[in-house]
């Protein structure tokens, strides 16, 4: 019998026979029927029994069909109403499909069947535009959900770029630190070897046995020491401003004019520590008169990712690694070109190699944010181009390009 006994139909219409054999038929079918005599009783019932469906006459005393229909629509319009009309009231008919009734059955009926296929053919109807409906929901809790991790993948990958720059900054520091220790203890020694030998010599000219061959000797150690001193006291200094110079730099994206040649050179000096007791060699083409009025923190952060890439994952496995940069300047725009020689990209490592956390080294601290910032920075900040070639076994190379400002412009 019918799948869905549950339901209520509401059947209004002023012949008793024709109502009787209907709500025969419906109750035969499984369907709960509740019915009125006429229109206003059909109102009253449609509003104290909320019916599921309604199956109405057109022609009937006290209130006509079409009044009942605009009616019901008015109250509920997703209710479905099903029009019981005689043969001759064609325009009636078309008039109630225009007010919103979802289908007709003409009167007498002949075959039930065309009453039930109606009948469940509108209940069918109400399933899919309540199933579409659902989907709709779905898809629109689902499209919020989204959104909402949309948002919070967004912050927290603000959040990790913001603690890679912190991380790198870190350790540009210890290695600088480092770095500085050497000049700064060879100070400490000879100052101390100075100390030690003019007390010495004070001591014999306190005596007054102070011979011309003695004092000529000391002034010699004198010379030398000072001048020992004053080299590494220079290289400390420079290495110490060259560092605040790359750090403030580095965690800033302040724009000021440097010379790209000078500039690459302390960087390269800040990074000197990180591979200065391996045999790999930096080799910087680069002409000395460039000047730009750039952002040169960019210029930090993008060097400091490749070589550290190159050092980390390119010359893994390899002694004597060689990374090529060379600079140069046409009329409008400034090439940037970097290779290594190391073990190179797959053609899938190469395609994703600037996408955020893609990395081959997830579980020894890679985040596979390096290259993807490098792209932001080339891309957004300077407003440029880079491009990635490699395959296995022959190194990388990327090529940078972006625009000089106008005012640098030669
Ligand atoms: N010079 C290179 N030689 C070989 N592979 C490289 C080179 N540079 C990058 N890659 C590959 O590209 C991947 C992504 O590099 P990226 O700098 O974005 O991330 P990472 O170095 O793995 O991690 P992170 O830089 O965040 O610490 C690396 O994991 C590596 O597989
Ligand atoms: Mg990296």
């Amino acid at each position: 019998m019918n799948d869905i006994p549950e339901k209520k139909i509401l059947v209004i219409d002023d012949e008793v026979y024709i109502r009787d054999s209907i709500i025969g038929l419906l109750e035969d079918f499984g369907f709960n029927v509740i019915d009125a005599e006429n229109g206003r009783k059909g109102l009253e019932r449609f509003e104290s029994d909320h019916p599921d469906m309604v199956l109405c006459d057109l022609r009937m005393p006290e209130m006509d069909g079409l009044d009942v229909l605009a009616r019901i629509v008015e109250l509920n319009p997703k209710i479905p109403i099903i029009i019981v009309s005689g043969a001759g009231n064609i325009s009636d008919t078309v008039d109630a499909l225009r007010l919103g009734a979802w289908d007709y059955i003409i009167k007498p009926i002949q075959d039930m069947n065309v009453l039930s296929h109606a009948v469940n053919k509108s209940f069918e109807r109400v399933k899919l535009i309540e199933e579409k409906h659902r989907y709709q929901m779905d898809l629109e809790r689902a499209n919020a959900e989204l959104k909402i991790s949309l948002e919070t993948i967004e912050q927290a990958q603000d959040r990790l770029v913001q603690s890679e720059k912190m991380a790198a900054l870190g350790e540009l520091v210890a290695g600088v630190a480092h770095e500085i220790n050497t000049p700064v203890g060879v100070g400490v020694t000879a100052a101390s070897f100075l100390d030690t030998k003019t007390k010495e010599i004070k001591k014999i000219y306190d005596s007054g046995e102070l011979k011309r061959g003695e004092l000529e000797n000391f002034l010699q150690v004198v010379e030398e020491v000072s001048n020992s001193i004053l080299i590494n006291m220079e290289r400390a200094a420079e290495l110490i401003s060259s560092f605040k110079q790359v750090a403030v730099d580095q965690s800033s994206e302040t724009r000021r004019k440097f010379n790209v040649k000078e500039y690459i050179d302390e960087i390269l000096l800040s990074l000197k520590p990180r591979y200065k007791k391996t045999g790999h060699h930096i080799r910087i083409d680069c002409d000395d008169d460039i000047e730009l009025n750039s952002y040169p923190g960019v210029f930090s952060q993008i060097l400091n990712n490749l070589i550290m890439n190159s050092l980390i994952h390119g010359f893994d496995g390899i002694l004597e690694g060689i990374i090529q940069i060379q600079i140069v300047r046409e009329k409008d725009q400034v090439i940037f070109i970097y290779k290594d020689n190391g073990r190179g990209m797959t053609p899938e490592q190469k395609e994703k190699v600037f996408d955020p956390f893609f990395t081959t080294r997830r579980t020894k601290g890679g985040t596979g944010l390096g290259m993807s910032i490098v792209f932001n920075l080339v891309t957004q900040t300077l407003k440029g181009s880079i491009i990635c070639e490699s395959s296995i076994g022959r190194g990388v190379t990327f090529t940078i390009a972006f625009p000089v400002l106008k005012e640098d412009r030669a």
